[in-house]
């Protein structure tokens, strides 16, 4: 871990450079043309052109000429479906990887097609995530993903979720996060990257059993990645987030709400009509001048990821951390921990 350390020492005194880059870059262009991969690039027109300095238009300025992309509708996805209601323009992308959604490479690999095909697609004016699974609305990363890992498998599931990061939030229209469930660690990030989130207090079978959500990875020996921490900071507030970050809290919904962590709370069988309602009000706002707000306060949540250098950057750091023998032996505790509660049911 002391070399994890120190490598995330260093990583503290590049990120003000970073941050002023990132500043420089305002205007809506968040994600940096050319830095990024073709099929992460916002759709073709469908992001406003700024006016740069000098009264330049920033198309001009990216030279090279970036390979078209047209995403493809998703065919026999098996973890994830979507459903578009042809009259309000609200898609409903729903998570259902059995038992928990855990997200594993698969369940990645499918989100993000979906969501790069809901992106592009015209008929789609908002997307409403959610759980097909009751009770829970993502438990978080595959742990199995974490347990003696393969090099190559885990960069490509970290790449994986790093494109599910930018693509949320990078999104051109409005994402509600109908948070049906239990939702701590990366069902908490999920949510994070949307533009509101609406949270079930309590199964409406067991109303003492209340949902929580929250970053716990401190828990498992895990540091949460420096572009979570960001986003979990712009929500809460860095002194609120630093200390939740430590102690790996996940208050239920209510407190979630009193921090702003959630936006809403309701009776569980209200929340898919509470998140309609919602898309509703975002979609009732010119989508222009919406998302570029968005795009302009949101520039230090995807700043760690700017480049294809950081983006290596920041797998080769989460490798190393993972595979550290700490946390392998916090790992297998904890799947050890897992399958014999499995097993007592
Ligand atoms: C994180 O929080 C969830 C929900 O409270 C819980 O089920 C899970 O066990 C926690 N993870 C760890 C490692 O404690």
């Amino acid at each position: 871990m002391r070399r994890v350390a120190s490598v995330f020492a260093r990583r503290a005194l590049v990120a003000p450079l970073v941050l002023s880059q990132a500043l420089r870059h305002q205007g809506g262009q968040q994600i940096h043309r050319g830095d990024i991969r073709a099929e992460l690039r916002a759709p073709q027109g469908s992001r406003p052109a700024v006016p740069a300095r000098g009264g330049q238009q920033q198309q001009q300025q990216e030279g090279g000429e970036a390979p078209e992309f047209t995403p493809v509708k998703p065919q026999n996805s098996k973890y994830v479906q979507a459903e578009t209601d042809a009259a309000t323009g609200i898609a409903t992308l729903k998570m259902g990887r059995a038992p928990v959604n855990s997200l594993s490479l698969e369940f990645f690999t499918e989100f993000n097609q979906w969501l790069l095909w809901l992106r592009s697609d015209e008929a789609v004016k908002s997307v409403i995530i959610t759980s097909a699974i009751p009770l829970v609305f993502s438990a978080g990363l595959d742990i199995n993903e974490l347990h003696q890992p393969q090099p190559e498998r885990m960069a490509k599931f970290w790449t994986a979720f790093q494109e599910m990061w930018l693509i949320l939030n990078s999104f051109p229209k409005p994402l509600i996060a109908a948070i049906n469930g239990n939702s701590p660690a990366g069902g908490c990030i999920i949510s994070l990257a949307c533009d509101f989130r609406v949270m079930a207090r309590s199964p409406k079978a067991a109303p003492e059993k209340l949902f929580r959500i929250g970053l716990n990875e401190t828990k498992l020996g895990l540091v949460a990645p420096p572009w979570v921490m960001a986003g979990y900071s712009y929500v809460l507030g860095h002194r609120r987030a630093e200390r939740m970050l430590q102690l790996g809290e996940t208050p239920t919904a209510d407190e979630a709400l009193m921090i702003g962590l959630v936006d809403s709370v309701v009776e569980e069988d209200q929340v898919y009509a509470t998140a309609v309602k919602e898309a509703s009000r975002f979609m009732a706002v010119p989508n222009q001048a919406r998302w570029m707000s968005r795009d302009m306060v949101r520039q230090e949540v995807t700043a760690f990821l700017r480049s294809e250098e950081e983006r290596d950057y920041d797998t080769q750091f989460f490798m190393q951390m993972v595979n550290s023998e700490e946390v392998q032996k916090s790992i297998g505790g904890y799947l050890a921990r897992l399958s014999k509660a499995a097993a007592k049911k």
